[in-house]
């Protein structure tokens, strides 16, 4: 049976598979003979390493070669590499690849090959695929591969392929449909995550971007092909029937989307047009744009404005509010609580209390505060708790809001750690270290987790309360189309350059940089001081009024 065969070593009687030299002519002989089966004859011998390729080989996948080349080093090549004579001096693999890199990378220079005579190249691509199939060796992608090469390149036709095993005409057909998935998602059945089942279903859509959106969602929510399938249906289905919704108007203003007027009147807006609000009304405790307005007064504008936003709220809209209570601007003898007067205003519209949100500003450690160190004093009954936190709350328009386009469904939906994240009732942002140019500054995660979540991509989103225009900067980052509206003139170039409308730093705004930073550096040290007596800003680091009343630097919050 053995003879030399052109190649680097004869074998003859006892075989040494490995350097080290313990397996016998009788391991090769079994090999052999496994090998042998619906073949021709067989050679068995050393094959020069160099004269050994690859061709048309299912195999690709070559992972976990350095645990093979540990083992072959420790116990030798258990199983020789099963090859045929390609051209004249060539030997092609039929079963071996992986252990041919292994043997490669022990820098063998030659390796023992059972050599099967009289094999052509269709033959020996078909006897590859059995012997790694009896393996469970190859992944989904390698055998669709492999079938396109049988196919194509060695001209089987689907009942050829079907009477060799290949699975029934139907089911070979499927196993090819899969190469025509994205490279990204054909990675995830390569994997192993997604299974061919998974991947027809996503052949059913239309895009190569839906096939890779579907494959993100199936492995995010662990959807299995059945329920995938059933869903993708009812995306196509409804895809087909969806009247694309209005498009969404934008006014015209001098800053795209933004009013520089009063949002008691947002005749601008038609009814029922904007899908979610988002703002922090002011709160009427002595900031720079409430000067003047008594508390009566600062509630009917208030009411008015919210007036406004039902009006143009969608049903089923959501309106995000973030309020807080007034601690001792009014009173010095007992906090005045806000959000039960939003829930009343609201409710005669129709808009109810759904959810609150308590947003924690995660300042400093309070540790650090000198006035609570110097607390120890202080009566069992006159403890301060520090205001760093503040009411988010959720209303929403009675009525049913209108679903949009699967598509868009698609591409705003939440990943599960967003979700997580986003219904947990207590959100801990760092509220902003600088003024920006306006006193309370809204950090721009904040209205960005609102968007997310209560809206979906191509919205409309309102802030009736601008102020620097955050809610409209964030909402344009998230695809969604954004309108605000915010009365006080001298907060215009703020906006403009929060939303890049401006070229450069403008005089006033070198001006406005340098007072700030003087602010920024007095009330750090002012904060750190952790004074108590008046003279302190109020909050952990408010930048925005030093109060007159003798209020404990507990008290304002630090948003306003
Ligand atoms: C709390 S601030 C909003 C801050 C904003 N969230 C931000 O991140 O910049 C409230 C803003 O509403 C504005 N405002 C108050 N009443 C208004 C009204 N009736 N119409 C328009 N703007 C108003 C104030 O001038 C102020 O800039």
């Amino acid at each position: 049976m053995e003879k030399k065969h052109n190649m680097k070593t004869e074998v003859s009687g006892t075989l040494d598979f490995n350097s080290n030299g313990s397996k016998t002519e009788e391991r090769i002989m079994e090999a052999s003979r496994v090998k042998m089966e619906g073949m021709g004859p067989i050679q068995v011998s050393e094959v020069d390493i160099e004269s050994l390729v690859i061709k048309y080989h299912p195999r690709i996948n070559v992972d976990g070669i350095d645990e093979l080349k540990r083992s072959i080093e420790k116990c030798g090549l258990q199983e020789p590499i099963a090859v045929y004579e390609l051209d004249k001096g060539k030997y092609a693999v039929i079963d071996g690849c992986r252990r041919l890199e292994a043997a490669k990378r022990l820098g063998w220079k030659s390796v023992p090959c059972i050599v099967h005579e009289n094999v052509d190249q269709r033959q020996a691509a078909h006897l590859s695929y059995v012997r790694n199939m009896e393996r469970k060796n190859l992944n989904p992608v390698e055998i669709a591969n492999h079938l396109v090469v049988m196919k194509e390149k060695f001209g089987y036709s689907l009942k050829e392929l079907e009477i060799k095993g290949y699975g029934s005409k139907a089911s070979i057909s499927q196993k090819m449909k899969i190469l025509n998935l994205p490279g990204s998602v054909l990675d995830k059945v390569r994997e192993g995550k997604l299974t061919i089942a998974h991947g027809l279903h996503l052949l059913e859509l239309p895009t190569s971007e839906e096939q890779e959106r579907w494959a993100k969602r199936i492995l995010e929510e662990d959807l299995s092909a059945k329920k995938a399938g059933k869903l993708i249906k009812r995306y196509i289905s409804k895809g087909k029937q969806h009247k694309e919704a209005q498009e969404v108007e934008i006014p015209e203003g001098e800053i795209p989307g933004v009013f520089m007027k009063d949002s008691r009147d947002m005749s601008e807006l038609k009814d029922e047009s904007v899908h979610l609000i988002v703002s922090s009304p002011p709160f009427n405790i002595g900031m720079e744009f409430e000067e003047g307005i008594s508390f009566e007064k600062h509630i009917e504008e208030v009411k008015a404005v919210l007036k406004e936003c039902a009006r143009v709220l969608v049903p089923g809209g959501i309106m995000a509010l973030d309020v807080a209570d007034i601690h001792t601007k009014h009173s010095s003898k007992e906090i005045t609580l806000m959000g039960h007067r939003y829930q009343e205003w609201l409710r005669e519209h129709g808009i109810y209390l759904k959810n609150i949100i308590i947003w924690y500003k995660n300042v400093m450690p309070l540790s650090k505060r000198k006035d609570l160190l110097n607390m120890a004093e202080v009566r069992h009954t006159h403890y301060k708790i520090v205001l760093n936190f503040e009411p988010i709350y959720i209303f929403r328009k009675q009525g049913r809001r209108e679903v949009p386009s699967e598509e868009k469904i698609l591409a705003s939906r939440l990943s599960k750690k967003e979700i997580l994240e986003l219904c947990d009732g207590v959100w801990k942002i760092q509220p902003l270290k600088t003024k920006q140019g306006h006193p309370c500054v809204h950090p721009e995660e904040l209205p960005r987790r609102l968007i997310k979540m209560f809206s979906y991509e191509g919205d409309l989103i309102l802030d009736p309360w601008a102020g620097s225009g955050t809610t409209i900067k964030v909402a344009n980052e998230l695809n969604r189309h954004a309108v605000g509206y915010e009365r006080e003139l001298k907060y215009k170039p703020v906006i403009m350059e929060k939303l890049g409308l401006t070229d450069g730093e403008s005089d006033t705004e070198v001006v406005r940089t340098m007072i700030e930073s003087v602010q920024e550096i007095r009330s750090e040290v002012q904060v750190l001081e952790g004074a108590t007596e008046a003279g302190e800003t109020e909050g952990d680091i408010c930048m925005a009024k030093i109060p007159e009343d003798g209020a404990t630097p507990v008290e304002m919050s630090l948003n306003q």
